[in-house]
C-alpha cells in the first residue's frame, strides 16, 4: 500500500514559518486528517538531489532521528513520534522537482499581511505589475489612490529581517492558529483560563455596554448535556468550555430592538473571537461551535439569554498547521 491510512500525499507548498524550504502536504477525506512535513532548505536540497538523479537514498532530518527513505516506488517519511507517512515516489518526484524549478523567494519573517499563511499565494500572481516599485503610502493619483489600501496589502515591500517573531506576536498567532477537535487530557492551568476570560472582556462592544454574558462550564454533566445540545459533537466535552450568550438588555442605546439584538450578537461573537486568539497565544487550541440548539442550551444553563457560540478549549492532542484560505485578492472587493 502506497499511502498511509486515510491520507494521501497531495502537494508541495512554500514553507511559511521558516525562511526557506517547503511543506509537503498529505490530505485525507476529513479535513482534520491532513498532515504536513516541513523541510528546511538543506533537507529540501537533499531530497531534490536524490529525486533529480532518479535514484534511491535517505535524507536524515534536522533532529538526526527522522528520515526520508526514497525507494523507487514508495518514499517513506519516518518522523520522530509520528505515524509513518508514505508517498508515491513518482508523484513526489514530479511535485518536488517542479517546486524546485520555480524560484521561490525565501519566506522572510516580517510583520505584514503577507505574513499570514493563507495569503502567501499572492506573491507573483496575475495582476501584479512587474516592476511596480511603488511603496505603500506613496502618493497615487485618481483611481490608483482609491486602491491604495489594496495596493498596500498586496504590494507592500516588507522589510527583510532575520529576527524571529516572538512566540506571542499577534501576527504569528493569527498565522499559525488552527482549530482542534481532539484535545489532550492535560489540564489547562487556571491562570491561562483567567487570561482568556480577561481577553474576552477586552473586546469592543456596542456603546461599551457589554451586551453579553459568558458561562464558564466546569461541571462534567453540564458539558455532556451541551454535547447533546450541539448536535452530538463529542468534542464539546472539552477541558475548558465557554458559552457566549447575547444580552441585549444591557445595551442601553435608543435603537429598535432588532438593532440591539444585532449588537449583542456581535458583542458575544467578538468576545468569543478574542478568547479564541488569546487561547492560541497561550499555546492552547480551540474549536468554535456554532451548531447548537439554542433552546436546549438555554435550558441547560438555566438562562433566558440566547447563546451565540460555544468555545471549547484545551491543549491539542496534536499540533497541526493552519488551513488554507482563498486568495486574499478574492476576499477583497474594491468599490470604486
Ligand atoms: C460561525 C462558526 C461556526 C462553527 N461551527 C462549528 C461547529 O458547530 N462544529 C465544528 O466542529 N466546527 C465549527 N466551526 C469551526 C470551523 O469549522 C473552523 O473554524 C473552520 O473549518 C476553519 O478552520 P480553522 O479554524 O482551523 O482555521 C465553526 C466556526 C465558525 C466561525
Amino acid at each position: 500500500m502506497v499511502e498511509n491510512n486515510a491520507v494521501k500525499f497531495s502537494e508541495v507548498e512554500p514553507a511559511y514559518t521558516s525562511r526557506h524550504g517547503c511543506r509537503l502536504v498529505w490530505r485525507g477525506v476529513d479535513e482534520d486528517d491532513s498532515d504536513t512535513v516541513i523541510l528546511n532548505k538543506d533537507e529540501l536540497d537533499s531530497l531534490v538531489d536524490i529525486l533529480q538523479r532518479d535514484s534511491t537514498g535517505t535524507v536524515v532530518l534536522e533532529d538526526q532521528t527522522s528520515t526520508i527513505l526514497v525507494n523507487s516506488d514508495v518514499t517513506q517519511f519516518s518522523l520522530q513520534g509520528h505515524k509513518l507517512l508514505e508517498a508515491d515516489t513518482l508523484k513526489l518526484q514530479k511535485q518536488v522537482l517542479e517546486y524546485g524549478k520555480i524560484p521561490h523567494e525565501p519566506q522572510y519573517v516580517y510583520i505584514s499581511s503577507k505574513q499570514f499563511y493563507p495569503s502567501v499565494w499572492i506573491r507573483g500572481e496575475g495582476g501584479e505589475k512587474k516592476g511596480d516599485t511603488r511603496q505603500p503610502g506613496d502618493s497615487l493619483g485618481g483611481q490608483a489612490a482609491k486602491q491604495s489600501l489594496l495596493h498596500a496589502i498586496l504590494h507592500s515591500k516588507p522589510k527583510k529581517t532575520d529576527l524571529p517573531l516572538p512566540e506571542s506576536d499577534v501576527f504569528r498567532i493569527f498565522a499559525t492558529r488552527r482549530s482542534t477537535r481532539k484535545f489532550a487530557k492535560t489540564k489547562v492551568e487556571d491562570w491561562k483560563i483567567d487570561k482568556i476570560l480577561a481577553a474576552a472582556d477586552t473586546a469592543p462592544t456596542a456603546g461599551n455596554f457589554q451586551g453579553l454574558k459568558i458561562f464558564y462550564i466546569k461541571n462534567g454533566k453540564t458539558k455532556e448535556a451541551l454535547v447533546e445540545a450541539a448536535n452530538k459533537q463529542s468534542y464539546v466535552n472539552a477541558p475548558v468550555v465557554l458559552v457566549f450568550c447575547m444580552d441585549p438588555s444591557r445595551v442601553k442605546l435608543k435603537f429598535p430592538e432588532d438593532i440591539l439584538e444585532k449588537f449583542s450578537i456581535q458583542d458575544a461573537t467578538l468576545a468569543a473571537s478574542h478568547a479564541l486568539i488569546a487561547a492560541a497565544g497561550l499555546g492552547l487550541s480551540s474549536i468554535w461551535i456554532g451548531m447548537i440548539n439554542e433552546e436546549k442550551v438555554k435550558s441547560i444553563l438555566g438562562t433566558r439569554l440566547r447563546p451565540s457560540s460555544i468555545l471549547c478549549i484545551g491543549y491539542p492532542d496534536k499540533r497541526k498547521p493552519p488551513k488554507s484560505r482563498r486568495k486574499l485578492k478574492e476576499l477583497i472587493e474594491v468599490i470604486e
